[in-house]
């Protein structure tokens, strides 16, 4: 009997003993799964993100005395939109960016909504001197009170001081400068100096359109003209719109550009930023019969045809020798940017980019580079001169390089009408796919099974696409990937798609999939990046 009892209490103890091994071990598998923090697996290598809570739009970029500034839609004492900020980031190469103290804070007149930023070096304001010029910021009030009144016209423009770099700034005593003329969604002033006509210039958004002032001084500013109710895309608000003249690459030709936000009614839906291409008389923005063409025939052209870049706006008061135009948009789309799985911090920014003007018969693109500054950070390069693809194959993994960290160049030839497909993977069987569907012409990104996408029924619900009309047998294509994110720039930044994504751990391989007929990759550079 006592030995029967033995046995059965040995039995048993070795199935507990098994037991707490099995879990033990299934413990350990979820542990090497999960066993992340938030920011080791989500917070951003290189794009900007605020130390906490909430960030939208890029706002009142300006370049002084050695230091980009970057001031951003914030709201610190939350991971959800809320009483706007203006946030503040400086940086002396676009890349690396230290967080300064909030630099404009809502008060009794309302939230501060999105605006620009200039430097009055010829004091024009009088706000300060020659010897320290003022920056001058407009932005918008949002009065919260008159909305929830259910009055019309609760947002206004007003205007703010720093003389002390960006650090702290005065709010002028006579704000708001410009009152609501009975718009809704009147709002998002951007300010530039017009060389060409000796004038300031300011262009907001209201509703379907766009207008236009001018002013002298900064603080009075006098209604020019309006734009855009009947040309591109109107599937939703117009917020946050640009102006500025830009060279024609390669030419002594110049044109302006008006860079427009649209929420929702982007080609992927939800958020979006199209452009424009026309001539300025000093007063009214027109848009020649070409472009008009273009723009009916694409159904809008977009800046970038991914769904995570908007709002983005350039830096005012590069140098002339600089003589970039550059530009940051804000890496999430309203559609889910609440939702994202980071608690601590939500959004960042896009890589900060360069824009060209480039011409081609008649057509106008406003094409996009990375910022040259990204190459100061390359601490390895794998390069491979020719490789054909003529079975699916692994490119790099994590072994040789981090892949939360890369910029990758390469081009592709003797394509045909076939899909190229290239991924970053992991073993948790997270997949972010990316590339060309030649037989129906279009760039994708499928980032359906990329990670956690459950928190937003439209976060992955369909591929994105950039559609294209001419026929190409070869294609350059750069991809800039950090943890989250991944910038595509197709034939040298004519096409853009840019994407979020929140795998459940590091991606760990990028690879390449076979197409029906053999082809070649030629010059891959992976570009190992490093940030310390
Ligand atoms: C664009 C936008 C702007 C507005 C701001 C408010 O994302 O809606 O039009 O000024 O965000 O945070």
């Amino acid at each position: 009997m006592k030995t029967i009892i033995k046995k059965k209490f040995l039995r048993f103890s070795c199935c507990i003993i098994g037991l707490i091994v099995l879990v033990g071990c299934k413990q350990s598998l979820l542990n090497e799964k999960n066993d992340y923090t938030e920011a080791e697996l989500y917070r951003p290598n290189f794009h900007f993100t605020p130390k906490k809570g909430w960030m939208n739009d890029p706002n009142g970029m300006f370049y002084y005395n050695g230091y980009y500034h970057l001031f951003y839609q914030h709201y610190p004492d939350s991971n959800v939109w809320g009483p706007m900020h203006w946030g503040h980031a400086i940086s002396t190469d676009l890349i690396s960016w230290t967080e300064k103290p909030i630099a404009i804070y809502p008060d009794e007149k309302g939230y501060i909504f999105s605006g620009s930023a200039v430097v009055d070096v010829k004091n024009t304001s009088g706000f300060g001197s020659l010897k320290n010029p003022p920056m001058v910021a407009m932005f918008t009030y949002h009065d919260m009170k008159k909305e929830k009144a259910g009055e019309t016209n609760y947002q206004s423009q007003g205007i703010a001081y720093s003389l002390n770099e960006g650090l702290t700034w005065t709010k002028y005593e006579a704000n708001p400068i410009i009152k609501n003329p009975n718009i809704k969604d009147f709002r998002d002033p951007k300010m530039t100096w017009d060389a060409i006509h000796q004038q300031w210039i300011m262009v907001l958004a209201a509703g379907d359109k766009t207008m236009f002032y001018g002013s002298k001084n900064l603080k009075d500013w006098k209604l020019l003209s309006d734009f855009g109710k009947e040309i591109g895309a109107h599937g939703g608000v117009w917020e946050c719109p640009d102006f500025f003249p830009m060279l024609v690459d390669g030419t002594d030709d110049y044109k302006w550009v008006m860079l427009l936000s649209i929420n929702p009614g982007g080609p992927n839906g939800g958020s979006a930023t199209q452009y424009f291409v026309g001539d300025f008389d000093g007063k009214t923005f027109t848009i020649d019969d070409a472009f008009s063409k273009d723009v009916k025939e694409q159904n809008g052209l977009w800046i970038d045809y991914g769904r995570d870049n908007y709002a983005g706006v350039t830096w005012s008061n590069i140098s002339e020798v600089d003589g970039r135009k550059l530009f940051i948009g804000w890496m999430s789309n309203w559609d889910y940017a609440q939702k994202v799985p980071t608690e601590t911090w939500r959004s960042s920014m896009t890589i900060p980019r360069e824009l060209v003007l480039v011409k081609e018969g008649n057509h106008y693109t406003v094409s996009s580079k990375p910022v040259k500054e990204l190459k100061n950070y390359i601490a390895k390069t794998i390069n491979k001169e020719s490789i054909k693809i003529d079975k699916e194959m692994i490119l790099v993994d994590k072994s040789v390089v981090d892949l939360s960290k890369l910029d990758i160049q390469f081009s592709l030839k003797d394509l045909k009408k076939d899909v190229y497909t290239f991924s970053f993977s992991n073993n948790s069987k997270n997949i972010i796919q990316f590339g060309i569907n030649k037989k129906e012409n279009y760039f994708f990104i499928d980032r359906s099974k990329s990670g956690k996408i459950a928190f937003s029924d439209i976060f992955a619900n369909k591929i994105s696409k950039a559609p294209f009309k001419a026929d190409f047998d070869k294609m350059d294509i750069r991809v800039i990937v950090d943890k989250t994110s991944i910038e595509i720039f197709y034939n040298n930044g004519k096409t853009v798609m840019t994407e979020i994504f929140f795998p459940d751990q590091p991606m760990e391989y990028f690879s390449v999939s076979k197409a029906n007929t053999d082809y070649t990759i030629e010059n891959l550079i992976i570009n190992q990046l490093n940030f310390n």
